[in-house]
């Protein structure tokens, strides 16, 4: 079984999907999930945008909300070993790096995420972090 999982979140529907089929996989299982936020240094989207203008966070405080609100919406059980991290840079690349540094053994993201364009099957993230991983990626596709 996986011992360590890196999920991606992103503040999108889609990150929360992933997050919740993290928690269906370790269940009962003694894993470790890590939930990592890359703060990209762009301008803030959607609910994220939003949060910024309904309250005065700092970018950190908006990404540790991000967090907390995916351990909340994808119900995460109390008895599971949670890691919550933020980094700032590239997404793909820090998610890459993290995976690397934590000794991971399985990356889930999502299919898409904040992205504006709803043609796009994938997204630039989860493209990249399919294509560079060393370890299994597991593409949440809701
Ligand atoms: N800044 C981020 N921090 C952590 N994970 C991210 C970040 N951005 C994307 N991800 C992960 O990658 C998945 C796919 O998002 P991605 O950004 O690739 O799609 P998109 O936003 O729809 O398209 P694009 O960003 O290319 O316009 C998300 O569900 C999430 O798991
Ligand atoms: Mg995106």
């Amino acid at each position: 079984m996986f011992k360590k999982i890196l999920v991606a979140v992103d503040g999108s529907d889609h990150a929360i999907n992933a997050v919740s089929s993290a928690v269906e996989l370790t269940h009962g299982t003694g894993a470790t999930l890590f939930l990592l936020a890359v703060d990209g240094c762009r301008p803030l989207k959607g609910p994220l945008a939003e949060l910024a203008e309904a309250e005065d966070l700092s970018r950190d405080e908006i990404f540790e909300r991000v967090l907390e609100s995916a351990v909340i919406k994808a119900k995460i059980p109390s008895d599971t070993l949670v890691e919550q991290l933020i980094r700032v840079g590239d997404p793909a690349e820090k998610i890459l790096v993290e995976a690397d540094s934590i000794g991971a053994d399985l990356i889930i993201v999502g299919r898409r995420g904040l992205g504006a364009y709803a043609e796009l099957l994938l997204g630039s993230v989860s493209r990249k972090v399919l294509h560079l991983a060393k370890v299994p990626v597991m593409v949440v596709n809701v």
